[in-house]
């Protein structure tokens, strides 16, 4: 497949895209004076944004008295946060048993060769993040996989040319 691409990783520094301060500090303001603010805040950063820039970081750390150490304590403890930019489509493969077995570690091999990705990674491109997943609660139709909220089950690796083509299809759109 063609759009071969470096990845950036989740947690890796220094891709150079970030967020200017001006589109920040606002954000910030409105929650200045607040009790148990960070954890929201960090919430609508992320909504806002798609991830937890690093500007983020820092604006919040000057503006909340918070140490950055802190604020990453709290972005890398929890799932729900990123340090880096997702793709347009999420895509999650199942690694539980029942779907490994079934040919889940197959998909999750062709996917990586097809995307440059590995888990948990962004394809430059910026229009796929790859994760894998333990179960997604439906072993009978395994192999699964999600794409956003699209689910797929009984996947087969010929099958996923077509399925990622689709959401480049909708994005044209
Ligand atoms: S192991 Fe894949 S859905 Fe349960």
């Amino acid at each position: 497949m063609t759009n071969a691409t470096n990845a950036m990783t989740k947690t890796g520094a220094g891709t150079g895209q970030d967020v200017d301060r001006s589109e920040v500090e606002p954000i910030v303001a409105a929650f200045q004076g607040r009790q148990g603010a960070i954890i929201p805040l960090l919430q609508e950063i992320q909504r806002r944004f798609g991830y937890v820039p690093k500007t983020a970081v820092d604006v919040i750390s000057e503006k909340m008295g918070v140490y950055p150490v802190e604020l990453y304590g709290i972005l890398t403890f929890y799932a729900q946060f990123y340090l880096e930019p997702r793709g347009k489509h999420t895509i999650k493969v199942c690694q539980g048993t029942a779907c490994y077995i079934m040919g889940g570690k197959l998909l999750l091999d062709q996917l990586e060769e097809d995307l440059q990705v590995h888990d948990g990674e962004t394809t430059e491109d910026g229009q796929f993040t790859l994760e894998t997943v333990a179960c997604l609660g439906c072993c009978g139709m395994a192999p699964v996989m999600m794409v956003d909220g699209d689910f797929y089950g009984s996947v087969k690796t010929n099958i996923l040319d077509s399925i990622l083509e689709h959401y480049r299809e909708q994005d044209k759109q």
